[in-house]
C-alpha cells in the first residue's frame, strides 16, 4: 500500500478509514513534535538539512531526498507489505497463521518488548542532542540528524502499535516513552547503554557501529514475531536502520584512515606524537571499541534467560535470519554454556540471548577486519579486536567479575589498576573532547577524520549538506 502524504499523519496503514485511531495518534503527535524541541538536536532546527524521506516501502527506490527543516519532517506510520498467508516460523505453533491480533494471553509480554524496543529509539536522540555543536563536517552533520530523525520514525512505529493494538495502556505507554529520559536521574530510559552520553563524535561512530547494530539484531528478531504487525514493522525499520550502521562503519574507516595518513607523516606510531598532531591513535579508538562494544553486549541480557525460552516457544520473539537454521522448535538441544563456575550444558531455548550474541560479535568482526587491512597494508602491526563477551559485562552470569578483553579473569586489584589500559581515562576523553571542532564549510574535514569516499545520493562531498540558518 502506497504512503499517503496528504494526511497530517503520513501513513500506508490506512489510518483514514479507523477515525478513533487517527484521533488518539493526532492526540500524541503535538507531544512528539514538543518532545522534538525539547529533546532533539539542540539548535539546528531552523537549518535546512538535505534528508532522505520514505516514499514507499519496496526494497528499492524508498527514499526522496531534499531541504527540510527538521521539525518539518514528515514521521508517519509506514509498515512492509503482508506477506500473504504468512506462518509462524518457529517455536510450539510453528506453521500456525499469524496473528493480526495480539493474543490475549501472550498481551504484557508484547507490549513489554514494543516498550523496551520503543524506548531506545528516542532515547539514542537524546544521548546525541548536543552533537551538532561539534560536527566534524556538514556531510557528517547531516547524517547524524538523518539518523535522528528516522529513530524519532521508529518511534513512532512502535507508538502506532501501542495505539492500534493495546488500548488504554497501549496509549499511557506511548505517554510514557516520551516521559522517560536518557540519564535523567527520576525517570532515566529503560537499558543502561541508552543512558550513557554521548559527548563526541568518536563514541558516535562506535554507538552507530555497535549499538545500532544490537538494533539491527533485536529488529531481525522481531521481525522473525508470529504477531504480524510487530513483523511487518520491523521489517521496514530494518531499511532505515541500514543507514545508521553505515554511519558507523565508515566513521571509524575514516578515523583510521586519517590516522594512518597521520603516522606515515610523522613517520611514527607513538600515540603522544600522533595526539600532538591532533588525530586518534588506534590505542586510543581500541578502547572506545571496547567500551561501546561491551555495553552492547549487554543488551542481549542474561545467557540464561527463562524469557527468552517462553518468547521463543510462544512465537513472540524468534532469531535473526530464524529461515537460516534447522531446528526451529529446539526442544531437544542443548548449548554448552561457559560461567564463572564452568562449562554448563544449556538447554538451546534457555540460551537464545547468548545465541544471538555471538551471531551479532561474528557481525561486528566485519568492519573490524576491513580496518585491520587498511593498518596491515600501511606497514603497521598493530590490530584492532574486539573485547571477550565476557569483558565489562553488568548483565548475566560475568556480571562485575574482572575480566580483561581476551576474556581472563584475573585478581580484582590487578583488573582494577590496569583498567585504564582498557577503557577510555579521563584524560583520553578530555583528550578526544578536545579535538571536538566545529566545521562548517562545505566539503572541509576536521583534522582527525578524513572525507568520505563519496557524497549521499551521489552528490558531490562538498555538496552544502545542511545550510545553517
Ligand atoms: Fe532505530
Ligand atoms: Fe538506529
Amino acid at each position: 500500500m502506497a504512503i499517503d502524504y496528504a494526511e497530517k499523519i503520513p501513513n500506508n496503514v490506512n489510518l483514514a478509514n479507523d477515525k478513533t485511531l487517527q484521533r488518539a495518534l493526532e492526540h500524541w503527535q503535538p507531544s512528539f513534535l514538543n518532545w522534538w524541541q525539547e529533546m532533539g538536536p539542540s539548535d539546528f532546527q531552523a537549518s535546512d538539512v538535505y534528508l532522505r524521506t520514505a516514499v514507499s516501502v519496496d526494497a528499492d527506490g524508498w527514499a526522496q531526498y531534499g531541504a527540510v527543516k527538521m521539525p518539518d519532517y514528515r514521521w508517519g506510520i509506514f509498515l512492509a507489505d503482508q506477506v500473504p498467508d504468512r506462518k509462524i516460523g518457529f517455536g510450539d505453533a510453528m506453521g500456525q497463521p499469524v496473528w493480526q491480533q495480539v493474543p490475549g494471553e501472550y498481551r504484557s509480554i508484547l507490549r513489554r518488548l514494543i516498550v523496551t524496543q520503543g524506548d531506545t529509539e528516542p532515547a539514542s536522540v537524546e544521548q546525541q542532542r548536543m552533537l551538532g555543536h561539534t560536527c566534524p563536517s556538514l556531510y557528517d552533520l547531516r547524517n547524524l540528524f538523518q539518523i535522528n530523525v528516522e529513530e524519532g520514525r521508529h518511534l513512532w512505529a512502535m507508538v502506532y502499535l501501542l495505539h492500534a493494538y493495546f488500548g488504554r495502556d497501549g496509549r499511557e505507554e506511548a505517554e510514557e516513552l516520551l516521559a522517560r529520559h536518557s540519564g535523567d536521574a527520576d525517570k532515566p530510559r529503560i537499558l543502561s547503554t541508552f543512558n550513557e552520553p554521548i559527548t563526541d563524535w568518536l563514541s558516535l561512530y562506535c554507538f552507530t557501529y555497535f549499538t545500532d547494530r544490537d538494533g539491527k539484531y533485536q529488529l531481525k528478531s522481531l521481525a522473525e514475531s508470529g504477531f504480524d504487525p510487530l513483523s511487518r514493522t520491523c521489517r521496514f525499520m530494518l531499511t532505515e536502520e541500514a543507514h545508521h550502521m553505515f554511519v558507523g562503519e565508515t566513521g571509524l574507516g575514516r578515523v583510521i584512515k586519517r590516522t594512518l595518513e597521520v603516522m606515515k607523516e610523522l613517520g611514527t606510531d607513538d600515540p603522544a606524537a600522533i595526539r600532538r598532531a591532533g588525530a586518534v591513535d588506534l590505542p586510543l579508538l581500541q578502547k572506545y571499541i571496547n567500551f561501546w562494544c561491551s555495553s552492547s553486549l549487554d543488551l542481549f541480557g542474561n545467557e540464561i534467560s527463562s524469557n527468552s525460552a517462553s518468547n521463543f516457544a510462544n512465537g513472540l520473539k524468534g532469531r535473526p535470519d530464524e529461515s537460516s537454521y534447522t531446528d526451529h522448535v529446539l526442544r531437544d538441544s542443548t548449548m554448552k554454556l561457559r560461567t564463572p563456575e564452568g562449562e554448563k550444558d544449556v538447554p538451546m531455548l534457555n540460551a537464545l540471548n547468548e545465541v544471538m550474541r555471538e551471531s551479532y560479535l561474528k557481525d561486528c568482526e566485519i568492519g573490524m577486519r576491513r580496518w585491520n587491512r587498511a593498518i596491515e597494508r600501511a606497514g603497521h602491526e598493530f590490530r584492532l579486536t574486539l573485547p571477550n563477551i565476557r569483558f565489562r559485562r553488568s548483565i548475566g552470569a560475568w556480571t562485575g567479575l574482572p575480566v580483561d578483553p581476551k576474556g581472563n579473569l584475573m585478581p580484582k586489584e590487578e583488573y582494577e589498576r590496569r583498567k585504564e589500559e582498557w577503557v577510555p581515562s579521563d584524560a583520553d576523553r578530555a583528550f578526544v573532547k578536545s579535538l571536538m571542532q566545529k566545521v562548517t564549510t562545505p566539503g572541509k574535514m576536521a583534522g582527525w577524520i578524513a572525507p568520505p569516499e563519496r557524497g549521499i545520493n551521489n552528490l558531490a562531498v562538498d555538496y552544502e549538506y545542511v545550510h545553517l540558518n
